[in-house]
């Protein structure tokens, strides 16, 4: 593992509250955390415990009852381009086709320094890297959900942003895909030195991909309940990590983690 000590991301004393009809609704409380420039963060933890919330607090889509958030020495204010989200439910632009909507943002990001042509030929690239060449003139409506899933994810990394938020990024897809694009993705991050936060449902995913393993208990007033650090050597291989005790060991700490300890998550929000 990389030596990990800039202080990137600072998430302090962060309390999310939500007014609802039947009175305030207590999502996160007490959540601390910090993230190093260039640092692989799984969020983990049951449906509902309020990982969408946190994504959402860090890309400054919504701000926090109490606490601060803070990246790159500046409190997180609004969303901004250096920090790109792929959301859980895609939010592509419908009358927009795939092209376009990668297009619109790396337009965002680079039209000041580069040529239509650069532009054109960047969101070609990301298009390709995510297997949607084919797809580029169709419009949301008219692709299956893993591609639209791609297709956020393709908008995302075409801004080269200097942090990554991804809520389930690869939730939609099937099995082939899901481990190409996450391979493709441990490529580009190393590449680009990004820092992600990436929100799973899937044990073997957060093991594969990050250096350390946030895990989150059960709301309401979900808080952190353990930070599991992965120290496998990188680059990683999915077929020799299978047969790795280490690797093994990883994966069974998160299980016991979510289905011993943080077990019974109908019963708790019934
Ligand atoms: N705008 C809102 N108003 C009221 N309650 C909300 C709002 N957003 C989220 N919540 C509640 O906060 C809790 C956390 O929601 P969140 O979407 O962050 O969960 P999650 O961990 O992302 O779940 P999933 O894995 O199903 O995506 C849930 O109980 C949810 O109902
Ligand atoms: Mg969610």
């Amino acid at each position: 593992m990389t030596s990990l000590t800039t202080k990137y991301i600072e998430i302090q004393g962060v309390e999310q509250t939500f007014k609802t009809k039947k009175g305030a609704f207590c999502a996160l409380k007490s959540i601390n955390l910090t993230v190093a420039k260039g640092e692989f963060v799984a969020l983990i933890g049951h449906s509902g415990c309020g990982k969408s919330t946190l994504l959402n607090l860090i890309a400054g889509l919504t701000t926090p009852t109490q606490g601060s958030l803070i990246c790159a020495n500046r409190e997180i204010a609004g969303p901004g381009p250096e920090r790109a989200v792929v959301f859980q439910n895609h939010s592509l632009l419908p009358w927009l086709t795939c092209f376009e909507n990668v297009y619109l943002a790396v337009e965002r990001v680079f039209s000041a320094t580069e040529s239509k042509a650069q532009l054109k030929a960047r969101t070609d690239a990301v298009l390709s890297m995510v297997g949607l060449t084919a797809a580029a003139q169709k419009r949301p409506g008219e692709i299956s959900g893993g591609m639209k899933q791609r297709v956020g994810i393709a908008r995302a990394l075409s801004m080269e942003p200097k942090v990554l938020l991804l809520d389930e990024p690869f939730g939609a897809l099937d099995a082939l895909t899901r481990a190409k694009l996450q391979d493709e993705l441990l490529g580009i991050v190393h590449k680009t030195q990004s820092t992600v936060v990436m929100v799973t449902h899937d044990v073997e995913e957060a093991v594969l991909l990050s250096d350390r393993i946030v895990m989150m208990t059960n709301g309401p007033s979900a808080t952190i309940g353990e930070i599991l650090g992965i120290d496998l050597p990188r680059p990683r291989n999915r077929v020799e990590l299978a047969e790795s005790t280490q690797y093994l060991g990883y994966r069974k700490a998160v299980i016991d983690f979510l289905y011993t300890r943080q077990a019974h998550v109908e019963k708790l929000s019934a």
